[in-house]
Parts: C-alpha cells; sequence; structure tokens
C-alpha cells in the first residue's frame, strides 16, 4: 500500500511575502501539524523560494561533484570534525554497517570560502539557499508551536543563530552514483533506512525516484521526487521535544530498477538544529526525554549511525 504524502499549501506563509498572512496563521498551523502528526513528512507547495535559486545550488554542486577528484579533496571534511563538514567521497561513508554509494558536501556558511576556485559562484548560492532554506524553519517551528497551543516563540527562539556560530545546522549536498548496495533482502538501496537527527529536515530532490519512509502500517511508501516543492521531515530533536507528538519518520532511498544504469541522483537536506547554547527540555516535561544539548543529541546519534 502506498501512502498519499499530504501536500501542504504554504501560501500564507510563503517567503515570497514580507509579513506572514496572519490571519490565515491558526488554520495553516493546524493542517501542518494534523499533516506531520501522522507519518512525520508532508510536501510543501508555494514555500517561496525562488527556484532559480534552488536550481542553481544544485547544478553548482553537480558542477563540483563533477570536478576531477584532486580539486573535491581539497575540502574533504576533517576526520576529527563531528558534523563532517566538507566533502566524503563514494564509498567511505558507512550508513548501518554497509557502504553508500554516494558523494556528499556538507556546508555552512563561511566554511569552504575558498572553493571558488574550483566551482565560480559556489559559495554565493548556497549562501543564498542555505539562508532561504533558515528562513523557511523559521516560519515553520513558529507554526508548529501554534498547532501544539504552546507559546509560539518557543521553538523560533532556539533557531536564532542558523549560518552563524553557536549553531550547527548544516546543508548537504548528496550526489548518488549508479553503484549499488543491497539490504538484507536483496533489494537495491542507495541510501539505508535511518531516522534523521535534527529537528527538521527539508528536502529537494533531483526527478529520481526512490525516496521511501515507513508508514503507520509499517510498509514502505514512496516519496515523490521534490520538483517545485520542499519535502519535510520531522527529526529526533523535534520527536523528543515534542514527547513524539511528532515522530521522526524511518526513511530511505531505493535505486528502482527503470532507474539504475542512468545519471546520479541528487539532493540538498536542510537540517535544521536549534542554537548550540540552549539546553533543550520537552515540551511538558517528559521524563522520557530529559534535558539535552542539541549539538551534543545530533552527534551522538549520528556517531550511532555511521558506526
Ligand atoms: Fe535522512
Amino acid at each position: 500500500m502506498t501512502t498519499m504524502v499530504p501536500i501542504i499549501d504554504f501560501d500564507a506563509c510563503s517567503l515570497a511575502r514580507s509579513k506572514v498572512a496572519s490571519d490565515r496563521l491558526p488554520e495553516l498551523a493546524r493542517s501542518l501539524l494534523k499533516s506531520l502528526s501522522v507519518d512525520g513528512v508532508v510536501i510543501l507547495k508555494n514555500h517561496g523560494i525562488d527556484e532559480k535559486e534552488i536550481r542553481s545550488a544544485f547544478d553548482l554542486s553537480d558542477e563540483f561533484f563533477r570536478s576531477p577528484a584532486d580539486n573535491k579533496l581539497l575540502f574533504e571534511a576533517k576526520s576529527e570534525d563531528n558534523f563532517k563538514i566538507g566533502y566524503a567521497h563514494s564509498g567511505t561513508e558507512r550508513y548501518s554497517r554497509v557502504k553508500n554509494f554516494r558523494e556528499a558536501f556538507r556546508l555552512r556558511p563561511g566554511t569552504h570560502s575558498t572553493i571558488d576556485t574550483v566551482v565560480p559562484g559556489f559559495v554565493k548560492a548556497q549562501q543564498l539557499l542555505f539562508t532561504s532554506m533558515g528562513k523557511l524553519v523559521q516560519r515553520l517551528v513558529r507554526l508548529l508551536a501554534i498547532g501544539l497551543e504552546i507559546d509560539e516563540n518557543v521553538f523560533t527562539d532556539k533557531f536564532k543563530k542558523m549560518g552563524e556560530e553557536g549553531n550547527s545546522s548544516y546543508m548537504m549536498h548528496n550526489w548518488y552514483t549508479t553503484e549499488q548496495s543491497f539490504d538484507k533482502s536483496g533489494e537495491a538501496i542507495r541510501l539505508f533506512g535511518h531516522f534523521d537527527n535534527s529537528a527538521l529536515t527539508l528536502l529537494v530532490t533531483s526527478k529520481h525516484p526512490g525516496l521511501q519512509f515507513r508508514n503507520r502500517e509499517g510498509e514502505w511508501s514512496d516519496v515523490p521526487p521534490s520538483g517545485d516543492n520542499i519535502i519535510v521531515l520531522i527529526g529526533q530533536i523535534m520527536e523528543a521535544w515534542t514527547e513524539d507528538k511528532l515522530k521522526a519518520p524511518f526513511h530511505r532511498v531505493t535505486f528502482p530498477e527503470r532507474d539504475q544504469g542512468t545519471d546520479n541522483r541528487m539532493s540538498c537536506a536542510f537540517f535544521a538544529i536549534p542554537d548550540n547554547a540552549h539546553t533543550i527540555c520537552s515540551i511538558h516535561g517528559s521524563e522520557k526525554y530529559p534535558p539535552f544539548k542539541p549539538d551534543v543529541f545530533f552527534v551522538d546519534k549520528l556517531n550511532v549511525l555511521y558506526k
């Protein structure tokens, strides 16, 4: 059975608006919360990020991934960096103990200022998209708080420094090669099943199918390629923060037969993490989730994932 992913019309909160349409917020907040409460995944349309801005960041990261290996390795992630910011070449990362055949580039504003020497225009394009994604996160978490009927600033207050020192949120470009991994049942997989350890993940993908989440019935269900929309996933930080009212979906990327042997699949994920200085307490003081530091929580989960 395939579950349809709920589509949310974000127009009332679109970034194309200088001010949100306040009179429409309660309805949008209710609808967003209700939809995310089902399986932890929604598709946002009319989000207001310019399609050209997304295309430009995608095209320039594609150009980077197609550049000579020696150039890419100049930006390789340092092994001592807990967040793995920088370039990772294919097969170096093991997810759930199995090799992933994808190249990846994790970045934050200011982390790779010399990359324009390899791909002119890269820095500005990524900075622009990062900033827009950060603004969208601010609007999304405000709506979630309204929907949860708590102080609407409870979440937004914790995301004030995205893109600055003191916040660990990052953007990750993925470039899946045409090599395959296989799961235990022999199914071709591009990325093994996992939970995201962020608060929210915002995702855009190339035209390639394959993203799936496990629905309430425990069955894999397709998420269509994003097109002009943005896919939003709940992460484990938000799950703990809301005491399981919003659950992080288990998800993976398969390698459908019709897509095999063709070109590379690309995606860009924005992992929103609250500012490092805060201690996150569950909204009603749950004992299941004791207070935690978001950056420490994130890295602990990342280490489990890549063990
Ligand atoms: Fe993920």
